[in-house]
């Protein structure tokens, strides 16, 4: 009981600076999530506050993109990340700003490829492709194509990705199966639905962290957080880094998951 209160006391201060060769072994200890989900929110606000345009937000996020996934690699026992880049909402943003999202794959390219190659990284897109420039689908599939022999952690880029969107897919799929008598109404239960879902080889999120305080799920994997851990930050996601991300793995190492028992 005792031990419970004081768990339940660390777990709300924050998390003891240690320098960043003891963080590693100091989670290795304890139960990793294989999959982190990540909702990168606040590029616009950082920018604003420094008086400058939403893209070099963006720009700045590239940078805790490349950190969060040197530390989720790091820890060695993540199989996926999944980055929330673009959501099927954000078509509403101005043309020049999508433009630059849009550009960021290739930008990644340059700057990223090679590193990812050499970590073993396999990088995939969650998302309707369909809809987006040829130039990014392009860009998309070199990153695929390049790292398509890899085996170490799935870097998941959301990209034109909606929840709401992904099950409406799976639902019309299911029914042409039924339809073309290629399975039975009954067969549908939890384990075939998730067969059907854009996640369908990945684990589910055992933790979703999402920055800028901002506390909504906005439309990303709805149905696979089902039993997420959440992990929500006030830091934007331009100033989001190792430290916080090692941060929230510990918080998510303090957590008793019941999965609805007791
Ligand atoms: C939300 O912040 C952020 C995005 C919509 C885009 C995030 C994308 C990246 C950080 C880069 C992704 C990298 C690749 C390679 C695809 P916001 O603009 O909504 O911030 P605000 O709420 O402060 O306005």
């Amino acid at each position: 009981m005792i031990q419970r209160l004081k768990d339940w006391l660390v777990g709300y201060q924050s998390a003891p600076d240690k320098d960043d060769g003891e963080w590693i072994p100091h989670l290795q200890d304890g139960p990793l999530p294989k999959h982190v989900a990540v909702i990168m929110d606040g590029n616009g606000r950082w920018a604003k506050k420094r008086g400058l345009p939403r893209m070099a937000g963006h720009r700045a996020g590239m940078k805790s993109v490349r950190h969060v996934t040197r530390a989720a690699d790091d820890l060695e026992k993540i199989e996926a990340l999944t980055l929330y880049s673009f959501s099927t909402e954000n078509w509403k943003r101005p043309k020049d700003e999508i433009n630059y999202l849009m550009s960021l794959p290739e930008e990644f390219i340059r700057t990223d490829l090679d590193e990812l190659v050499e970590r073993n990284i396999q990088v995939r897109m969650l998302g309707n492709k369909e809809e987006l420039p040829s130039h990014t689908v392009d860009a998309i599939g070199k990153f695929e194509e390049a790292t398509a022999d890899n085996t170490g952690m799935v870097l998941n880029f959301a990209m034109n990705y909606g929840s709401r969107f992904e099950i409406i897919q799976a639902t019309r799929k299911i029914i042409d199966d039924v339809k073309s008598g290629k399975m039975n109404r009954d067969d549908v239960d939890e384990t075939l639905f998730n067969q059907y879902l854009l996640t369908a080889n990945l684990p589910e999120p055992d933790l979703m962290i999402r920055t800028s305080g901002e506390m909504r799920i906005s439309n990303f994997m709805t149905w696979q957080l089902a039993y997420s851990e959440l992990w929500f930050t006030d830091v934007l996601w331009p100033d989001f880094g190792r430290k916080e991300f090692f941060e929230a793995i510990q918080d998510f190492q303090r957590r008793s998951r019941r999965y609805g028992a007791v």
